[in-house]
C-alpha cells in the first residue's frame, strides 16, 4: 500500500509482479510504496466481465462499463456461503484463485469463490482515459457500490439466494471489505478485513516508525546504521561536487540534478523505498503471485548494512540500492521529480503510470493521504516532508492542500475511521506491518475482533501456509476460520 503513497509497482511486460516500485518498460524503476498484492498473470481461470454503472450515485446518468471478475466453483456446495475476494489498487491477480488462505476455508466451508476487479485497475476501465475529468469516478464510494450491485445481481443470475456472503480483502480492499459489511449489511454476512488501514489520516509518519522498529527488531544497530546513511546523503545532496560519485554509486540513468525541493525529496524518498518496502512484505509467501525477491528480508539488508567491509554506512547504504536492483534485473535509476510528473499526469490507459500509481495516488489525494513523510523524529530517514506529498496532490490532480485535508476528514466522517460500529467483522493485523498503525488494534467488541499477529508483515495470514511459519500465524488463520465457522452458522 503504499505508494509513495502506497505503492511501488514493479511493472514489466512479461510476468508481472507488483512490488512497490515502478517499472518502466527498459527496466528503470521509481519508488512508489504500494498496498499489495496483485499482477496480470493469465491462469485457467478465465476472465469475466460483469456490466456496472459509472455513476452510482446519479440516477440520470446511463452510462455502463465492463468490470472483470473470477470465479472458482471447485469448492462449492449447496447452501455453503459465497466468498467474495475484494480487488484494490491494482490489477487482480488471478493467482488468488488458485492459491491462498481464502481458499483453504472455501473448502472446508464449501464456499462459491469470487474475486472482483476495483474499477479504475488493471482490465476495468469504466472511461476512456485518466483525465482528472474521468477519475472523478473513482472513489471508494463508488467501488462499493460496484459490490453491491455485483454481489446482488450475481445472486440472482446464479441462484444463490439464501447464501451468505463472505467479503475479503488485504490492504485498501481489506478497508474495502470492513466498509462493504458497514455499509451494506443486508447484502454481507461476514469480513475479513486484513491489514486494513481504516483511518484516513493526511500525514503518516508513523509509517516510518514501524519501520524502525521492525529493522530494530532484526538487530539494534541496524536502524542507527541506516539512520547514519539516509543523513551522510543528505549532507552530500549539499555539495554538487559529489554528484558524480552519488550518480556511480546509487546507478543513476543520468547525472543527478537538483534543482528544487521536489527533486531531492524524490530521490531521498525512493531510496528509503528499498527499505519500506523489504520491511512491509518481510517474509510473507508470495512466491505464488509471481513476485520475485522475496528473498531479500530484514535479516538481509540488516546484514548489508551491518558489513563494515562494503565501507561506511553511505557505503553500504549504496550497497543496498545495488541489491534490490540487481534482484528485479533494473539497470538504472532515473531520479527527476520531473519525469516522475510527467509520468503521473499521462492521462493514457498505456501510460507508465496506468497500471495504478496515477490512480492510487488521485486516491490517496481524494479520500485518504496516507503519506508517509520523513516527519517523525523516531525513524531513519531525512528529506521527504509531509509538503512533498502534498505538492503531488496539486502538480498531478490540481487538488490543493485544504482540498486533501476536507476529503480525508470526510473519509473518516463517513466510514467511522477507527470508530467503525458493525459486527461480524474480523480485523487481523501484523506488528511488523508498518500499515498496522492504521489499522484497528484491539477488539471493539466481541462481534469486531482483532487479531493481532506478532512478528508478521503486511497481509500475512492472506498467503499460503507452509511449514515455516511462525506459530501465531498458524494459530491467526485458524482464529479467523473459527471465526466464520460460528459465523456462518
Ligand atoms: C498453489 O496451488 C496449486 C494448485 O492447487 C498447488 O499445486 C501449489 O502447490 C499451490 N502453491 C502454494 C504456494 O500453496
Ligand atoms: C569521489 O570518489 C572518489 C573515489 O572514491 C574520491 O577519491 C573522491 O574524493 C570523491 N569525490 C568527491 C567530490 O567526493
Ligand atoms: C535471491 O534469489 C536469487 C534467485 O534465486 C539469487 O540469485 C540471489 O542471490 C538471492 N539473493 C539473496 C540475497 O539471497
Ligand atoms: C529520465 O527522465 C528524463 C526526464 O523526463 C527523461 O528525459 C530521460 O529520458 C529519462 N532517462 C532515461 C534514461 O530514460
Ligand atoms: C484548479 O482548481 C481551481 C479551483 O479549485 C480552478 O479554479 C482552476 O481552474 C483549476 N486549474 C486547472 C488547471 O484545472
Ligand atoms: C493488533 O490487534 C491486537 C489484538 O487485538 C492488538 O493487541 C494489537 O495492539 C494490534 N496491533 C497493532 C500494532 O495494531
Amino acid at each position: 500500500m503504499a505508494f509513495h503513497g502506497s505503492g511501488s509497482l514493479l511493472r514489466n511486460v512479461a510476468l508481472l509482479v507488483l512490488l512497490s516500485v515502478f517499472v518502466n518498460g527498459d527496466g528503470q524503476f521509481r519508488g512508489f510504496r504500494r498496498f499489495q498484492l496483485y499482477s496480470s498473470q493469465r491462469t485457467v481461470f478465465d476472465e469475466q466481465w460483469f456490466t456496472q454503472r459509472l455513476d452510482h450515485f446519479n440516477g440520470a446518468d446511463s452510462r455502463v462499463w465492463k468490470q472483470r471478475y473470477f470465479v472458482n466453483e471447485a469448492f462449492s456446495k449447496p447452501g455453503g456461503p459465497v466468498f467474495l475476494m475484494i480487488g484494490g489498487e491494482g490489477p487482480v491477480n488471478p493467482a488468488w484463485m488458485q492459491n491462498g488462505t481464502w481458499l483453504t476455508y472455501a473448502q472446508k466451508l464449501g464456499a462459491l469463490c469470487l474475486m472482483l476487479e476495483h474499477r479504475f485497475y488493471g482490465e476495468s476501465h469504466p472511461t476512456p482515459d485518466l483525465s482528472t475529468d474521468s477519475l472523478r469516478f473513482l472513489s471508494s464510494r463508488q467501488a462499493l457500490a460496484d459490490l453491491a450491485h455485483f454481489r446482488s445481481e450475481t445472486a440472482e443470475a446464479r441462484g444463490l439466494a439464501g447464501r451468505k456472503w463472505v467479503a475479503f480483502g488485504g490492504s485498501y480492499p481489506g478497508s474495502l471489505a470492513a466498509w462493504f459489511r458497514l455499509k451494506y449489511p443486508h447484502l454481507v454476512h461476514a469480513s475479513v478485513a486484513t491489514s486494513a488501514p481504516v483511518h484516513a489520516t493526511v500525514n503518516f509518519p508513523e509509517y516510518l516508525e514501524v519501520v524502525w522498529r521492525s529493522l530494530a527488531s532484526e538487530n539494534a544497530e541496524c536502524p542507527v546504521t541506516v539512520t547514519k546513511a539516509s543523513s551522510a546523503l543528505v549532507e552530500r545532496l549539499k555539495d554538487p561536487k559529489t554528484y558524480d560519485n552519488i550518480t556511480a554509486d546509487f546507478n543513476l540513468c543520468s547525472k543527478l540534478q537538483i534543482q528544487t525541493e521536489m527533486d531531492s525529496a524524490y530521490f531521498l524518498e525512493t531510496l528509503a523505498g528499498n527499505f519500506m518496502d523489504v520491511v512491509q512484505y518481510n517474509e510473507d509467501n508470495r512466491g505464488f503471485e509471481g513476485v520475485t525477491g522475496t528473498n531479500i528480508t530484514i535479516k538481509v539488508l540488516c546484514s548489508v548494512m551491518g558489513d563494515t567491509s562494503l565501507g561506511d554506512p553511505y557505503a553500504r547504504y549504496a550497497a543496498v540500492a545495488r541489491l534490490m536492483m540487481d534482484t528485479f534485473s533494473i539497470k538504472c535509476v532515473n531520479i527527476s521529480y520531473n519525469s516522475y510528473l510527467g509520468d503521473m499526469t499521462d492521462t493514457s490507459w498505456n501510460g507508465p503510470a496506468a497500471g495504478g500509481g496515477r490512480q492510487w495516488v488521485y486516491q490517496t489525494c481524494t479520500e485518504f493521504g496516507f503519506y508517509q513523510s520523513s516527519d517523525s523524529p523516531n525513524q531513519p530517514f531525512t528529506g521527504f516532508p509531509l509538503v512533498y506529498h502534498v505538492k503531488q496532490c496539486a502538480d498531478f490532480y490540481n487538488v490543493s492542500a485544504e482540498q486533501l485535508a476536507e476529503a480525508v476528514a470526510q473519509t473518516n466522517e463517513y466510514y467511522g475511521g477507527y470508530d467503525i460500529r458493525s459486527t461480524r467483522i474480523v480485523l487481523p493485523n501484523g506488528s511488523i506491518d508498518p500499515w498496522h498503525a492504521l489499522g484497528v488494534t484491539r477488539d471493539i467488541t466481541p462481534d469486531l475482533p482483532a487479531v493481532f499477529i506478532k512478528g508478521t508483515a503486511h497481509c500475512a495470514n492472506m498467503y499460503p501456509a507452509r511449514s515455516q511459519d511462525l506459530l501465531q500465524l498458524t494459530l491467526a488463520r485458524d482464529h479467523v476460520f473459527l471465526l466464520l465457522q460460528k459465523w456462518l452458522k
